[in-house]
């Protein structure tokens, strides 16, 4: 097989590609960070790339399908789909970048009396003598035992191995750190007990390292999920590895190694050693918790979609190859149901559901969105498939929320006011901007309830047989993308919040209640972190409720992860929510199809809550 240079512009990075390797691939061998939402099917065309010089393969007949011979004529490739049939440069458009995409680590923070699972222990030993030979593990026992009647029976074999010659260096003086019976590391006095906490996500990984004496987080940052590069969406990637077990294994690798990279960041943030983490606590979808474990993820995919476990696992970090003190363990959470993961209970507990008054929907928005309606002691919770639109995925010009990207929008009579992310020029669009975008166009009479463009509107016209509306002309702002929203980036917005809000009902309807009766939404999550929240209620994405009813949060689920990590009590009250919440099917409710077709509409409900608004207002 014939091998060629491929050049990634603007990265700069060059690589060897297989005749039969797609561009796609072999970007990512390279580490390179191209968007695949579809995971490589071709459906998204997330992964378009133009072709600067050089040839490629002919195209196939899904970009002859998802590209127009305007795009092909203009060099226009899907990367998952082009190989190459030369040396050849590609140019990746920032919309088809994966990597620098917002991260939110921030949520409300909550504190809570430090009481974590692992404690540590002031120690001063008596050297041995030829007349006290005890061996040097037994005589750190018993001084724990002595010191402090603590009973504790095991050595980690790791913190065993280092032990003799450490003790020694410190002059015979240690802390110690124990978990349950069982000693996880030991480290020169004084010395500070961190733990890290991390929200996995199927697009981004969060991490905090919280000091476990005072509760404290000493430094936070988020990274881009790498398993993106295997597709963006959770099916794509049990896709893979139902396909090949080897994906599964790949896939594992490069999660520890960002948590690796995670943890070593935070601690030189911190000015801390890695070895000074004692514990770690990881919360997730099931997915991406499953993949972390190396567990069979292909029943996720089949009906019923069971996961292999669903209990609070607690595995020692280093058989997981994570890279913290050597005898720690990785805390994972329980999980409630094969699509609703630990990140949600760790929402629920971040968020104090237990403590909320009054009929409260919770929210966590994403590529699958978990929906929580708590009614004082009973959790009814379900999940709905709300695609990637709201990632800026299967949109035309969508993109993720990174640089350049238009994250919001007001139409006025005669003008399209913008801001993107970072100020800079616009390159596309991400999934807040469609929300504003879709609103907008409906407050101002361009779309109408359907969700259909009304006709004869300047702004509107045909490109390859679609109608589509210009938000940014490139030669209205000299020099700057095209940017337009397409009648079927409203399809697919239309569908992502119908799925969304048919949750919202259904739950409700199910428990007996109607949206009337809601006193709360709470919104987390990066997505509903950024949204505005009216353009949500006025497309139909939120209930119609007053502003004021609505709660962003941030990202609960990595201050759950934290609680959990930081308190005992925390961790025992997170089983308990798994234990109480009742999950329901959203597919086998007979009144699914029908709720699904009423609450696609755009502005259906925005009409009935203005009419709620008047009659309240007398
Ligand atoms: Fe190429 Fe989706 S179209 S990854």
């Amino acid at each position: 097989m014939k091998l060629h240079t491929v050049d990634f512009e603007p990265v700069g990075q060059k690589g060897q590609c297989q005749e039969d390797e797609s561009l796609l691939d072999c970007a990512h061998r390279l580490g390179i960070g191209v968007s695949s939402v579809c995971g490589g099917r071709g459906t998204c065309k997330t992964c378009r790339v133009k072709v600067i010089s050089g040839a490629l393969s002919e195209p196939t007949s899904i970009e002859l399908e998802a590209l127009s011979a305007q795009e092909l004529g203009g060099g226009w490739r899907l990367a998952c789909q082009a190989t190459p049939a030369s040396d050849c440069r590609v140019m990746l458009p920032a919309e088809s970048m994966s990597t620098s995409q917002r991260i939110h680590v921030e949520g409300l923070e909550v504190t809570v009396p430090p009481e974590p699972a692992v404690k540590a222990y002031h120690l001063q030993l008596n050297a041995p003598s030829l007349s006290d030979q005890q061996a040097d593990a037994d005589r750190l026992l018993e001084a724990l035992y002595e010191q402090y009647q603590l009973h504790c029976r095991k050595i980690d074999i790791n913190v065993l191995r280092s032990l003799s010659p450490q003790i020694r260096d410190w002059n015979w003086e240690c802390q110690v750190s124990v978990c349950d019976d069982e000693v996880v590391a030991l480290g020169p006095w004084p010395n500070r007990q961190l733990g890290l906490a991390v929200d996995l996500g199927t697009t981004t990984i969060a991490g905090y390292l919280v000091d476990l004496s005072s509760g404290q987080t000493l430094a936070a940052e988020g990274f881009m999920n790498p398993q993106i590069s295997y597709g963006e969406d959770i099916i794509s990637r049990i896709n893979r590895v139902i396909k090949s077990p080897q994906e599964g294994i790949r896939l594992q690798e490069c999660v520890v190694e960002k948590l690796n990279e995670l943890a070593a960041s935070l601690c030189s943030e911190a000015n801390a050693s890695i070895d000074s983490i004692v514990e770690a606590v990881v919360v997730g979808n099931t997915a991406m918790h499953h993949l972390l474990l190396g567990l069979s993820v292909k029943q996720l995919a089949l009906i019923p979609f069971t996961a292999s476990t669903g209990l609070t696992l607690d595995i020692k970090a280093c058989e997981l190859g994570i890279n913290i003190a050597s005898g720690a363990y990785v805390h994972f959470p329980a999980i409630i149901t094969g699509f609703v993961g630990s990140d949600h209970a760790a929402m629920l507990l971040a968020t104090d559901s237990y403590q909320t008054e009054g009929l409260t929907v919770f929210l966590d928005i994403g590529t699958n969105t978990e929906i929580s309606l708590v009614n004082g002691d009973e959790i009814t919770t379900t999940s709905c498939a709300s695609g990637p639109a709201f990632e800026g995925g299967h949109i035309k010009h969508g993109m993720h929320a990174a640089r350049g990207a238009i994250e919001r929008l007001r139409i006025t009579k005669d003008t399209i006011d913008y801001q993107t992310i970072d100020d800079a020029p616009p390159v596309g669009i991400c999934g807040s901007g469609v929300l504003d975008a879709i609103s907008q166009l409906y407050l101002a009479g361009i779309i109408e309830n359907s969700g259909r463009f009304m006709p004869d509107h300047p702004r509107i016209r045909i490109t390859d047989n679609q109608t589509e509306f210009l938000l940014v002309d490139q030669e209205e702002e000299d020099g700057q993308s095209t940017i337009v929203i397409t009648q079927k980036d409203i399809r697919e917005l239309q569908l992502a919040k119908a799925a969304i809000r048919t949750g919202i009902q259904l739950l409700l309807e199910t428990n007996g209640f109607t949206e009337e009766q809601l006193g709360q939404v709470v919104i987390a999550g990066s997505f509903g972190s950024y949204i505005d929240v009216s353009s949500a209620v006025t497309v139909g994405l939120l209930p119609p409720l007053p502003l004021n009813c609505f709660r962003q949060v941030g990202n609960a689920a990595g201050m759950g992860a934290k609680l959990v990590l930081v308190s005992l009590s925390k961790c025992d009250e997170a089983r308990d929510i798994v234990t109480r919440t009742r999950y329901m099917e959203l597919a086998s409710n007979p009144d699914f199809k029908k709720m699904f077709i009423e609450t696609s509409h755009v502005g259906k409900y925005w009409l009935r809550h203005n009419k709620r608004e008047m009659l309240e207002n007398g």
